[in-house]
């Protein structure tokens, strides 16, 4: 999951603001399909919550301030178009508690799944995702690095591209 692997496809941006972070999630979950699988990636702080919290509310979810990490128990579980699964898995010490709560269910059902600290289960991520990196810049500021992972991914990250600068 690092730049090396980033291909075609790819969508970055700069946020100046969490509320800007907050409105690019919301217009990603605008359009996520169902069985969406998104890792987040990015050190503590670079804006992986505020992102989900964006992405859960364009998904329906109704109270977006409901959208916190899930870092105590792993999954929490929110109510939008579909089913959104949100995963912190910054203390996850082995895969098998992941398995344990139904990782496959995350990976191949028709729910959307966004999943902080994706890179710490690397191998065992579904081949068709959304990559995104967060990269804190300065205070207020944060690059996002989106990037498909096979071909439904492509369309979903040109679509966003596209209504994310039509906003601008
Ligand atoms: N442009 C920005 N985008 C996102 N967050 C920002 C931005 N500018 C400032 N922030 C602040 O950075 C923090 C991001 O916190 P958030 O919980 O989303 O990070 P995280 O990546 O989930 O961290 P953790 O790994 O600890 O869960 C918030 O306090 C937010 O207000
Ligand atoms: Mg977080």
């Amino acid at each position: 999951m690092n730049g090396e692997k980033r291909g075609k496809g790819t969508f970055e941006t700069t946020t100046e603001s969490p509320e800007e972070t907050l409105r690019l999630g919301r217009l990603l979950g605008e359009i996520l399909p169902p069985g969406s699988f998104v890792a987040l990636v990015g050190i503590l702080g670079a804006g992986k919550t505020l992102l989900a919290k964006g992405i859960a509310g364009g998904l329906g979810v109704g109270n977006e301030r409901e959208v916190t990490s899930p870092s105590f128990v792993l999954v929490n579980e929110y109510r939008g178009r579909f089913p959104v699964f949100h995963l912190d898995l910054y203390r996850l010490e082995n895969f098998a508690a992941v398995e344990e709560i139904g990782w496959d269910e995350f990976v191949c059902g028709p729910g959307v799944t966004l999943v902080e600290w994706a890179d710490k289960v690397e191998e065992d991520l579904p081949e068709e995702r959304i990559e995104v990196h967060l990269q804190w810049l300065s205070e207020e500021e944060r690059k996002i690095v989106f990037s498909p992972r096979g071909t439904p991914g492509k369309k979903i990250i040109a679509e966003l591209e596209h209504r994310w600068k039509k906003e601008a």
